[in-house]
């Protein structure tokens, strides 16, 4: 049976939300400026909203809504971040499941950052997306690439093992929640789109003691956590045994913890 959705954490989430912010402008400097006026965008798994308001920043007049399944995250961006925008434009949050939402109103802009990945099946929403969009109008992502590197290849292992399996068997997300750079860019140029596709890996240099287990606590450890989450002394020995093997992999050097991270961004533009 396929595991339950992972309850977030967005405290726990934003404890890393410089380096998680990056790939977000990134991504954006690549994205044109809408069509229409006032732009109409959605951010899709908007999280806690902090990135959403780069969007406000960037086109002040645009109606802007963030969707998110995540009650915890939602409520955070409620609070912190929904309003009215500086050149007179807005920002909103609202429940919605990637998996089935569409755009109910011709888009200028549908991006989504760090949220395709939890997403089964997700290059097959791709279509309703592109055909949502005004001519002229943009479908952007990120999502990370990361998922042979040892941070996510220790944690399966470890919930693999005799010990774990159990309890953790199909918790978590393998290579193939997101595709490869090719494959994408294959989908969306089938759909007509003129796509940019292209990877990068950050070299985010962590501070404190066990940063990438800090850092996954907050987003890829959320199944295992989540899965363990009413057995507080199983879920105590899981990160006890990850936190060890992370350790050997992630040594910390004299000027921080070196924590290579490779994101798969692409834009696809809708022909005007
Ligand atoms: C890693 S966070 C990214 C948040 C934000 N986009 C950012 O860049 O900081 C992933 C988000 O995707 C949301 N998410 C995962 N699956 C989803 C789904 N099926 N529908 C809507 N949101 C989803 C989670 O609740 C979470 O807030």
């Amino acid at each position: 049976m396929p595991a339950a959705a992972p309850t977030w954490d967005p405290a726990q989430y934003l404890r890393h939300a410089g380096h998680r912010a990056r790939p977000f402008a990134d991504l954006l400097a690549r994205v044109p400026d809408p069509p229409g006026a006032p732009a109409r965008v959605a951010d899709l798994g908007c999280g806690p909203g902090n990135v959403t308001t780069l969007l406000a920043a960037r086109w002040p007049t645009a109606r802007i809504t963030g969707y998110d399944n995540s009650t915890e995250m939602l409520d955070m961006a409620h609070v912190e971040h929904e309003g009215p925008t500086s050149g007179g434009g807005r920002l909103d949050f609202s429940h919605a499941d990637v998996r089935t939402w569409t755009p109910g109103e011709p888009h200028d802009l549908i991006i989504s950052n760090a949220t395709l990945q939890w997403v089964p099946g997700h290059v097959e929403r791709f279509a309703d997306w592109v055909a949502g969009l005004k001519p002229g109008g943009t479908l952007a992502f990120q999502v990370p690439g990361n998922f042979d590197a040892p941070s996510h290849r220790l944690m399966r292992e470890l919930a693999a093992s005799p010990r774990w399996r159990g309890r953790l068997a199909d918790t978590l997300r393998h290579a193939d929640a997101v595709l490869t750079p090719e494959a994408y860019l294959e989908r969306l140029t089938s759909l007509g789109c003129a796509a940019d596709v292209w990877e990068t890996t950050y070299l985010h240099l962590l501070q404190g003691e066990d940063p990438v287990l800090d850092w996954v606590k907050g987003t890829g450890l959320r199944p295992v956590l989540t899965a363990l989450g009413d057995e507080p002394e199983a879920r105590e020995a899981f990160v006890a045994e990850y936190r060890a093997a992370l350790r050997e992999a992630y040594p910390a050097g004299p000027h921080g913890t070196p924590f290579p991270f490779r994101r798969v961004f692409a834009v696809a533009g809708k022909p005007g």
